[in-house]
C-alpha cells in the first residue's frame, strides 16, 4: 500500500494553518477532495478531525473510511480511532486500500515523516505569507537533508501551485 501525506504549504515554506479568517482556497480543498476519493480514506490527527466536525467537511467525506489518530481518545461514533501511526496502515493494508491518504495536521504529519512511513508528497503551496508557522520535519538524528524525486507540478488555479514528490526508502 503506497502512503501519500497531503498538505497545503505557505509560500514562505510553512505548513499552512487555516482560520476562519484565513481559509484554505477553494482550489485546494477540491483538490484533496479528490485524492480523498481516489484513496476511499483519509488519516486525520485527534485536533484536525475535531475541526472538520466543527467545520462543514462532514458531509463531503460520507461513506469514506476516516482513521483517527489519538493517544487519549479510544472511540468516536463514525470512525475508526487508532492509537498510533503504524495502527492506521495496518487497518488500511488489512482492508484492502491501495492508497492511504495522510491527511494533516501537522503533529500527525510529522508522526508518519518521522517514523519513514511515508512515500509521496502533495504539497499544494499557497500564495499566502504567514507571520508564524509550524514546519513538517523528517527524523532529525538520521538525515539533515533528503533528497526527493519531483514527480510532476502543476498549477491548481487562483495561484495554488502542487508539487508531488516521491520519498526513496
Ligand atoms: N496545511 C494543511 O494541509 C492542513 C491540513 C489539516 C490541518 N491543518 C491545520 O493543522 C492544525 C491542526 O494540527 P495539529 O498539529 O495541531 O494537530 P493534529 O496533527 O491534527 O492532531 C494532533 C493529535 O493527533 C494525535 N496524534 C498525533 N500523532 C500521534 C501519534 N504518533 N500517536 C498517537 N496519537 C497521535 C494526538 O491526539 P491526542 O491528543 O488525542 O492523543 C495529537 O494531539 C490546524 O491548525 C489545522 O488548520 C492544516
Amino acid at each position: 500500500m503506497k502512503t501519500i501525506l497531503w498538505a497545503t504549504l505557505t509560500g514562505n515554506g510553512n505548513y499552512a494553518q487555516s482560520s476562519p479568517n484565513n481559509p484554505p482556497k477553494k482550489e485546494a480543498l477540491g483538490d484533496f477532495a479528490a485524492h480523498a476519493q481516489a484513496a476511499g480514506n483519509m488519516i486525520v490527527g485527534r485536533r484536525t478531525f475535531e475541526g472538520m466536525q466543527a467545520g462543514s467537511g462532514g458531509g463531503t467525506f460520507a461513506g469514506m473510511d476516516i482513521v483517527v489518530v489519538s493517544a487519549s481518545v479510544k472511540d468516536i461514533p463514525g470512525v475508526t480511532v487508532v492509537g498510533s501511526p503504524r495502527e492506521a496502515l495496518s487497518y488500511l493494508l488489512d482492508k484492502g486500500y491501495q492508497t492511504a491518504l495522510i491527511s494533516g495536521g501537522a503533529d500527525l504529519h510529522n508522526a508518519f515523516l518521522g517514523q519513514g512511513l511515508v512515500d509521496e508528497l502533495i504539497f499544494n503551496v499557497a500564495p499566502v505569507l504567514e507571520g508564524k508557522g509550524l514546519n513538517l520535519l523528517i527524523d532529525a538524528e538520521k538525515y539533515q537533508y533528503k533528497e526527493v524525486e519531483l514527480l510532476n507540478f502543476k498549477s491548481l488555479g487562483s495561484g495554488v501551485v502542487q508539487l508531488h514528490y516521491a520519498i526513496s526508502h
